[in-house]
C-alpha cells in the first residue's frame, strides 16, 4: 500500500499548529479491457483514461489484438490469444485483477475466464455483450451488406460461417438443430452441449467475486438486448429472461450459483445505444467505477 504524507493545520487559540499525518492511498486492482467488433484498442482508450482519472494509480491494459477486420476471426482463436495475454497480466498481479469486455469483447472475456480457470479475475464487467447469442443484423450490414436475418443461418451454420466470430455466436431461434450441430463456440461455453471441458468452464465463472452484466432496451444492435443478461428468444421469438432459461435453472455454467451467492448483478439502463456504452459518463460513474475496487 502506498502512503502519502499530508500536512494538516489547525488553529488552536491564536497559534497555528501544523502536523504531518500519514494517510494511506487506496490501491486499485489492475484492469484488463477488451474492445468490441470492428474496432480496436483505441476505442477503449477514453474509458481507460477516465478510470485512471477517477481511480489514480490504476494499472490498465487494453488488448491491442484483433483490432478492425481481424475482430471477425473465430472466437476460439481470439479467446486463446487474448487469454494468454490476460494470464500474463494476471501473473504479474497476484493480488487479483478486474476484467471489462465491451460488445463481442465481453463474450471473448467471458470465454477466457472459462478457458483459463486459473485466472485471478475478481470482478468481470460485461458491457452490452451477446452472452446468449445474437439474432439481429443491425451492425452486420457493415460487413455483409445483403445479409437477411431469416436466412443468415445458411451462411453462419456452415463450415465457412464458423470461420467468423459472428457465426460462432449467431443463435437463430428457428434453426436450433443446425445451431447445435454447427456452432463451435456458444453452445459449448454455455455448457448447453457438454464436453470434457464443461466442469472447467463452470469453475472459471463460479470463482468470480462479482459478475456484472450491463445492457438495455435502447441498445439497437444486441438482439434481443436481453442477451446481454443471458436472456434469449424461444422458438416463437418471445424473450425468456435468464432466470427462466435452462442454462440458469440447471446451473449449466454457474450463473445460478453466482446469483444465489449474491455475486451476480444485472444492470438494465435505457437511453443508451450500442455504440455509446463504453463512452457514456453515467454508465461509467454509476455502474462501472463502483465495482472497480
Ligand atoms: C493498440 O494496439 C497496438 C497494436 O498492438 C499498439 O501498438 C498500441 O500501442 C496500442 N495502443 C494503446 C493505446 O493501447
Ligand atoms: C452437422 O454438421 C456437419 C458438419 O459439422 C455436417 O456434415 C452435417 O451434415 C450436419 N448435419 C445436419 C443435420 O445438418
Ligand atoms: C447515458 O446513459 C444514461 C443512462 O444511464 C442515459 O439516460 C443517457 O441517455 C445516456 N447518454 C448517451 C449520450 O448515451
Amino acid at each position: 500500500m502506498k502512503t502519502k504524507v499530508l500536512v494538516a493545520c489547525l488553529c488552536v487559540g491564536a497559534a497555528l499548529c501544523c502536523v504531518t499525518i500519514e494517510a494511506s492511498e487506496k490501491k486499485y486492482k489492475p484492469i484488463f479491457i477488451i474492445h468490441g467488433i470492428l474496432s480496436g484498442n483505441e476505442s477503449m482508450v477514453e474509458m481507460a483514461k477516465k478510470i485512471e482519472l477517477e481511480h489514480p494509480g490504476t494499472e490498465i491494459q487494453v488488448t491491442g489484438r484483433f483490432g478492425g477486420w481481424s475482430s471477425l476471426e473465430p472466437m476460439w482463436h481470439q479467446v486463446l490469444e487474448i487469454g494468454k495475454d490476460l494470464m500474463q497480466f494476471a501473473a504479474s498481479h497476484p493480488e487479483g485483477i478486474h476484467l471489462i469486455g465491451y460488445s463481442q469483447g465481453g463474450l471473448i472475456a467471458r470465454a477466457i475466464l472459462q478457458q483459463f480457470p486459473n485466472h485471478n479475475v475478481k470482478t468481470f464487467i460485461s458491457l452490452s455483450s451477446p452472452q446468449a447469442g445474437q439474432y439481429g443484423t443491425e451492425f452486420l450490414h457493415l460487413i455483409f451488406p445483403t445479409l437477411v436475418r431469416k436466412t443468415a443461418y445458411e451462411l453462419f451454420y456452415s463450415a465457412v460461417g464458423q470461420h467468423t466470430s459472428v457465426g460462432n455466436y449467431w443463435n437463430d431461434p428457428h434453426e436450433q438443430r443446425l445451431f447445435y450441430n454447427y456452432s463451435r463456440f456458444l453452445p459449448y461455453v454455455n455448457n448447453e452441449l457438454l464436453s470434457s471441458r464443461s466442469e472447467v468452464y463452470k469453475h472459471g465463472l463460479i470463482k468470480l467475486e462479482r459478475l456484472i452484466l450491463i445492457g438495455g432496451p435502447d441498445d439497437g444492435v444486441i438482439t434481443p438486448w436481453q442477451s446481454s443478461h443471458f436472456g434469449y428468444y424461444n422458438e416463437k421469438e418471445e424473450v425468456i429472461d435468464m432466470r427462466q432459461r435452462e442454462t440458469y435453472k440447471e446451473d449449466l455454467c454457474g450463473l445460478k450459483t453466482l446469483d444465489l451467492n449474491g455475486k451476480l448483478t444485472l444492470v438494465e439502463l435505457s437511453g443508451v445505444s450500442h455504440l455509446h456504452w463504453h463512452t457514456n459518463a453515467t454508465v461509467l460513474e454509476k455502474f462501472i467505477l463502483p465495482f472497480l475496487d
